[in-house]
């Protein structure tokens, strides 16, 4: 199987939706609205869409297939990762560790020191592949906020 790794572009929208949807499946749960993959995308588009990659089998006869994503970022003092997720078919090809591979590479290009992330603390299996690839624990509390242009309103 080839497989090469690449910018996301538009034409990738459908087929990273797809395959978002089966790798995380809290995207298809009604009670949190506010996890909008298409959004996702169209805001990574607006932000150093150079940073968000795409995994893509080359297919003989029917063209190619988008088998994994990432998306990175560098703020100018760390750098984040989200979004790695690769098709079931084509896990344990070691995709994943190219991909992630490759962020690290972009960003290092940029002279970020530290990539972060974040795992949900119920995926064992996530935080296993993080280990393999050297990832560890920080001895921190991570908090975050989630932010509304109302709270900014005059009079709010
Ligand atoms: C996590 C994920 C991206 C890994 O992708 P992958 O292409 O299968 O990973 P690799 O083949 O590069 O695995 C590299 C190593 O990580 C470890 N690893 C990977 N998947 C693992 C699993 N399910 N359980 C335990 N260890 C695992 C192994 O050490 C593996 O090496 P090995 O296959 O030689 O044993 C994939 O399982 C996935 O898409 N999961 C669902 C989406 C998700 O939760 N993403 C993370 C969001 S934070």
């Amino acid at each position: 199987m080839s497989i090469s790794i690449r910018p996301f572009t538009a034409a990738d929208t459908d087929a990273v939706l797809a395959l978002w949807l089966d790798a995380f499946p809290e995207y298809g749960d009604a009670s949190r609205p506010q996890r909008d993959p298409r959004l996702s995308i169209a805001n990574k588009l607006g932000t150093q869409p150079e940073l968000f990659f795409v995994a893509v089998r080359d297919e003989d006869d029917e063209g190619s297939a988008v088998v994994g994503t990432v998306m990175t970022g560098y703020d100018g003092h760390r750098g984040w990762l989200y979004s790695l997720a690769v098709a079931r078919d084509a896990r344990r090809l070691g995709i994943g560790t190219r991909l992630v591979r490759h962020a690290e590479h972009a960003l290092t290009a940029r002279g970020c020191p530290k990539l972060n992330l974040q795992v949900l603390s119920s995926k064992p299996d996530v935080l296993a592949f993080y280990d393999a690839l050297g990832y560890r624990a920080d001895a921190v509390v991570s908090l975050g906020k989630r932010l509304t242009q109302q709270e900014f309103e005059p009079g709010a």
